[in-house]
């Protein structure tokens, strides 16, 4: 009798930490995307929310954890765009001015992985000032990819999507990054 009162305990009691990390991480989540959201035009609420949660959820659930999955989603939001640049490049029928645009693209998205790295490092050691400088260089790429294609008339970008994602993904990262180093601990 006694061995399966406490194995049933022992899965109730599971089964609440279970529950409750589960929500506290959708609570952190939806109260930092409504904090973010607030003080940064460029992060759209349901955007964040969705991105993050998308993400495997970490057990122990912290803004610090939040941060690290940005990041994630910054490098393979990156290496997924740099190769879908790549695909594009082989297309026989490309205008040259497009073709010219998807080669600098290509520049700056193969230098933004390298950023990335440098970035993630910089996070892990919580060298944020560092990471700072390199996210917003993430953010710089994604624009200036994104331009070149605005300044001809008549010329569609096909990556501004891909670019609005890098973009806010970043954005995100920053705020987080904003909010642990008003933090002492
Ligand atoms: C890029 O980011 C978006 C928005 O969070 C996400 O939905 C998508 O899955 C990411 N793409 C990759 C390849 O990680
Ligand atoms: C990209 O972002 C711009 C500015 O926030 C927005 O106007 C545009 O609709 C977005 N495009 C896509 C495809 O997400």
């Amino acid at each position: 009798m006694r061995p399966s009162i406490s194995s049933a305990l022992l899965i109730t009691l599971f089964l609440l930490c279970f529950i409750h990390g589960s929500t506290s991480q959708e609570n952190l989540i939806r109260e930092s995307c409504r904090t973010f959201a607030k003080d940064d035009p460029n992060i759209n609420f349901n955007f964040c929310t969705t991105s993050l949660q998308a993400a495997p959820a970490s057990h122990c659930a912290a803004l610090r954890g939040l941060g690290t999955i940005s990041f994630r989603l910054i490098r393979y939001n990156v290496t997924d765009t740099r190769c879908m640049i790549r695909q594009l490049l082989k297309g026989k029928k490309l205008d040259p001015y497009v073709r010219q645009c998807l080669n600098d693209c290509f520049e700056l998205y193969s230098d933004a992985i390298d950023t990335m790295k440098q970035a993630m490092k910089a996070y892990n050691t919580k060298r944020f000032a560092d990471a700072n400088i390199e996210i917003s260089s993430i953010m710089d790429a994604a624009t200036t990819c994104e331009d070149g294609f605005n300044e001809r008339k008549g010329v569609v970008s096909p990556l501004t999507k891909r670019n609005n994602n890098t973009f806010e993904l970043s954005a995100i990262a920053l705020n987080v990054m904003r909010i642990l180093q008003t933090r002492s601990d």
